[in-house]
């Protein structure tokens, strides 16, 4: 009865709300879409044409054999002789055995998406201890999902360790069309990625898109772990780079990237040294809202059927995982309604993790 004595204003009022409130939530999702079919751009600049041409020429085919000798595991027959749709690697630690497993498990247990092939890796540097390395081949040689590099897995090395995966793809997996990076702490929803880029028709060349970090500066902190100094990067930003938690490109870009990295020693992190390297080669990253980056999305299942990834995820992976997996499928009324509660619940929890942060910052300076 209320409603039907609203004027026009009132209600203009209300509707207004209404749209400010999903421009503010979805906005992003709409402009990225926007940005994803602007593509493709001309490219003049001579340096950027000539890594390109490299690029498309490259044929690693003479080097296969040699190139198996210089990883520990090669794994180089895991995705010869088929056509992979979406290959994913995923950065892990030698130690993190049961992490693993669990991504086995769980999300990683993937094998194909209507009919188009998924394959599911994961990449290793050297383990420290021998015991681990003895562990490592025996897990090799029951899953066959291992690549393993002949370097220290480092906090220091994980850059190479990118590079290598790049190197191995375009090796060992010059067929698989999309390539996802993306490390163990966390979820993915394959279905819902492989789903997305089976909807792309065009353009699909040049795909390099995630969660966009913009205008990043490097760590000049000399007591940090990451610090980088002014002869590893002289600018003051990184250029624009998905964010290494989960980051999917096409085939033609992890040439382009191989190419750029054997002239490009930079020490950079890891997804900084991707975003030099594309933009070397005149890609632009594209921003997807539907990475979380390393933000923790809150649990709902239609929410977490729809996003791609989520960032540091618990051992209840599990429970959840077979509720996501159950197969019942999400209305369009459920899948809007999670999303604006685990968006609203995702921005809720930052703004208390921000909060916690300060009020710490605030205790300190305070007993300072
Ligand atoms: C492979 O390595 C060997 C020795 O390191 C070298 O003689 C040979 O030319 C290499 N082959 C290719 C195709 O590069
Ligand atoms: C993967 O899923 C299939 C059913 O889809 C199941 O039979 C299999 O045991 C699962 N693998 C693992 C390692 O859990
Ligand atoms: C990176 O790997 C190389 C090759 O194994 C090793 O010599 C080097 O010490 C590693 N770097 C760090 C910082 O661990
Ligand atoms: C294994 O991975 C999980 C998730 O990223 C992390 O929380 C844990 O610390 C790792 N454990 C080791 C031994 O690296």
């Amino acid at each position: 009865v209320m409603f039907c004595r609203l004027r026009t204003h009132q209600w203009c009022f209300i509707i207004f709300n209404i749209m400010l409130f999903h421009a503010l939530l979805f906005g992003g999702d709409l402009l990225e879409e926007y940005f994803l079919h602007s593509l493709p751009v001309t490219y003049t600049d001579m340096k950027i044409l000539k890594i390109r041409e490299k690029a498309r020429k490259l044929d690693m085919d003479p080097l296969k054999t040699n190139m198996s000798k210089s990883y520990i595991i090669s794994s180089s027959e895991v995705c010869s002789d088929r056509e992979v749709f979406l290959l994913v690697i995923v950065c892990s630690s030698p130690e993190n055995n049961t992490r693993r497993n669990l991504i086995r498990r769980t999300w990683g247990n993937v094998t194909g998406i209507r009919g188009y092939a998924v394959l599911v890796l994961f990449a290793l540097g050297k383990a420290a201890s021998e015991a681990i390395q003895l562990d490592i081949s025996e897990e090799s040689q029951k899953h066959g999902d291992i690549i393993e590099g002949n370097f220290l897995d480092s906090f220091e090395n994980q850059t190479l360790k990118t590079v290598m995966s790049m190197e191995w793809t375009v090796t060992f997996c010059s067929t698989a069309r999309f390539i996802l990076k993306t490390n163990e702490e966390m979820f993915v929803n394959i279905p819902s990625l492989a789903e997305y880029l089976l909807s792309l028709r065009t353009h699909l060349e040049d795909i390099y898109f995630g969660r966009v970090i913009h205008q990043d500066m490097p760590d000049r902190d000399p007591q940090s772990q990451s610090f980088v100094s002014l002869s590893q990067y002289q600018e003051e930003y990184y250029p624009d780079y998905c964010s290494g938690t989960a980051f999917v490109i096409s085939q033609d870009v992890a040439r382009k990237i191989y190419i750029v990295a054997k002239e490009t020693p930079v020490l950079v992190p890891p997804d900084v040294f991707v975003g030099i390297c594309a933009k070397n080669a005149g890609i632009i990253p594209i921003q997807s809202s539907r990475f979380s980056g390393k933000k923790h999305i809150r649990y709902n299942r239609c929410c977490y059927k729809f996003i791609f990834t989520s960032s540091e995820m618990k051992d209840e992976l599990f429970k959840e995982w077979k509720e996501i997996s159950d197969g019942r499928d999400c209305t369009l009324l459920e899948t809007y309604y999670g999303l604006v509660s685990c968006r609203v619940l995702t921005y809720f929890d930052k703004f208390k993790h921000f909060n916690m942060e300060t009020i710490k910052n605030e205790a300190l300076h305070f007993t300072n």
